[in-house]
């Protein structure tokens, strides 16, 4: 999310130059086109992402931070302000990443008429207007007379002016060889993921051009086929290799960029294995590091792990229950704990769900259930004391940490009976749970409310005591 009036990697004003030209070949000749067409053909690099790009990337953020059902919205206004992790923040606004405090700041983008008229891109072009330079004075004064343009353009239904504009437009690929001319590069993303890759490679790189690379790849690296772009020219592995910096903020913005990249994608979840990439994600958890770092290195562990079950094998025979154990252990590590019981909850289901499909369908191919069956999750999970410490997270205050962890407590039912039986802070937790949300259940109902949140919070508590009388 960049603007071309402030752009948060700070664009050097020396490179800023012939940008009354620039602009005054838009104006010109993307004029029309840009009014006619709500999505123009291509965007200025660092203005703008599309707007599917802004929602996919938005959900993973969500995905990654917190769950969407609790994501708050963060509103900005025209200044900095620091963004919270699990806020949101309406698209198309501005976020920088402040290297001081290493938090994420946000304000509302100032031309938004401007970045609408030029904004829009065309899947994998954008236009890197690197090479040249321009201030923002130019730009204001420019936007001036952009917005002039549209009024008078729309306002009047003057055919002979339109005409005119007519004559002024011409095919994109005319205006191709004329950024060409002007030594602006329309680059596909491949090229934008190595030149973000080099620069995040390079020793002469300082740590704030490494992080705001990793900032910008892990945008590209959504698309599937760019994160397995991404594993042809080498650059995957170099952000695995990121895992092992020693600045703190290396490794979160690498966990970041890899979560991104291993969602969902088979094949790079497999090279990734073959990278190292778990070890070197288990070691960042097992060892003392910033909590923000391990967030996204848990966030990138999950993504691993999901629907592979292969990595979860290695995960296993890693000591990957050891590390998640020492993790929720800690003090102040609440956050972590919740997801990390979320994720043993989807490795769960996962594999029963794999049981389920194959005895249903038929569809499951062989190799794949064999593979889920050596996953030997349910069996570490209680040698390991999961069932009890999974049982105390009860006692965490949210509404919605409790809801994942009474998902999970039904989830190990069968395997952890009578350690739950055998546990009296469970049993006393379950009570005073009871009654609370009896209560609260009761408010709910009188609202009006008959199958509200409690209600069915109050339901799994019931069935849970039941389960263990
Ligand atoms: C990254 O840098 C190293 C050492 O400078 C070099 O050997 C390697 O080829 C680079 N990798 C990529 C993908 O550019
Ligand atoms: C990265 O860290 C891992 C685990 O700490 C270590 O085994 C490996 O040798 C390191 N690799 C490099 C390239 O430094």
């Amino acid at each position: 999310m960049r603007s071309l009036a402030m752009p948060p990697q700070g664009l050097p004003l020396s490179r800023m130059a012939p940008l009354g030209m620039l602009l005054g070949l838009l104006i010109a000749s993307c004029f029309t086109f840009c009014l006619s067409r709500q999505n123009p053909e291509f965007a200025l690099t660092n203005t703008e992402k599309s707007s599917t790009k802004e929602t996919e990337r938005k959900e993973t953020t969500a995905e990654e931070e917190l769950d969407p059902e609790v994501l708050e919205v963060f509103h900005p206004t025209h200044e900095w302000e620091p963004l919270r992790p699990g806020q949101a923040v309406p698209a198309g606004s501005h976020v920088r990443l402040n290297l001081q405090t290493g938090a994420r700041e946000v304000k509302l983008q100032d031309e938004d008429k401007f970045r609408n008229n030029l904004k829009g891109s065309k899947k994998g072009k954008r236009l890197n207007i690197n090479t040249n330079t321009y201030t923002s004075q130019d730009l204001k004064s420019a936007l001036a007379k952009f917005k002039e343009g549209v009024e008078t353009e729309t306002s009047k239904e003057d055919k002979a002016r339109q005409a005119e504009v007519k004559r002024l437009f011409r095919p994109i690929e005319e205006l191709k060889k004329d950024f060409e001319e002007l030594n602006v590069v329309i680059e596909s993303d491949m090229q934008i993921m190595v030149r973000l890759i080099n620069k995040f490679n390079s020793s002469s790189s300082s740590l704030e051009e490494k992080i705001a690379a990793l900032f910008d790849l892990e945008y590209y690296v959504h698309q599937m086929d760019n994160a397995q772009d991404l594993f042809s020219f080498g650059g995957l592995q170099v952000v695995i290799n990121g895992l092992n910096s020693t600045e703190p903020l290396v490794k979160e913005y690498a966990a970041f960029v890899l979560g991104a990249a291993f969602s969902s994608n088979p094949k790079v979840q497999v090279e990734a294995i073959e990278g190292g990439a778990l070890q070197k994600l288990l070691v960042i958890l097992a060892t003392e590091q910033p909590l923000t770092a391990k967030k996204k290195v848990l966030f990138a562990l999950c993504s691993l792990l999901r629907h592979f079950p292969y990595a979860q094998q290695q995960f296993l025979k890693l000591g990957g229950l050891q590390v998640l154990r020492s993790l929720v252990q800690e003090k102040g590590t609440e956050v972590l704990a919740v997801r990390v019981v979320t994720l043993l909850y989807d490795l769960v289901t996962e594999k029963m769900f794999a049981e389920e499909e194959a005895k249903l369908t038929r569809e499951m191919s062989p190799e794949k259930l064999q593979q889920y069956r050596q996953v030997h999750l349910l069996p570490g999970l209680r040698e390991q004391g999961w069932c009890e410490i999974t049982a105390h997270l009860l006692a965490l205050p949210e509404h919605d940490a409790r809801e994942k962890v009474l998902q999970t407590l039904g989830t190990l039912l069968a395997t952890c009976r009578d350690r739950f039986r055998q546990d009296p802070q469970l049993s006393r937790m379950l009570a005073s749970l009871q009654a609370e949300y009896q209560a609260l259940a009761t408010l709910e109902l009188q609202d009006g409310e008959d199958e509200g949140y409690f209600r069915e919070l109050l339901g799994s508590i019931n069935s849970l005591l039941k389960e263990l009388r």
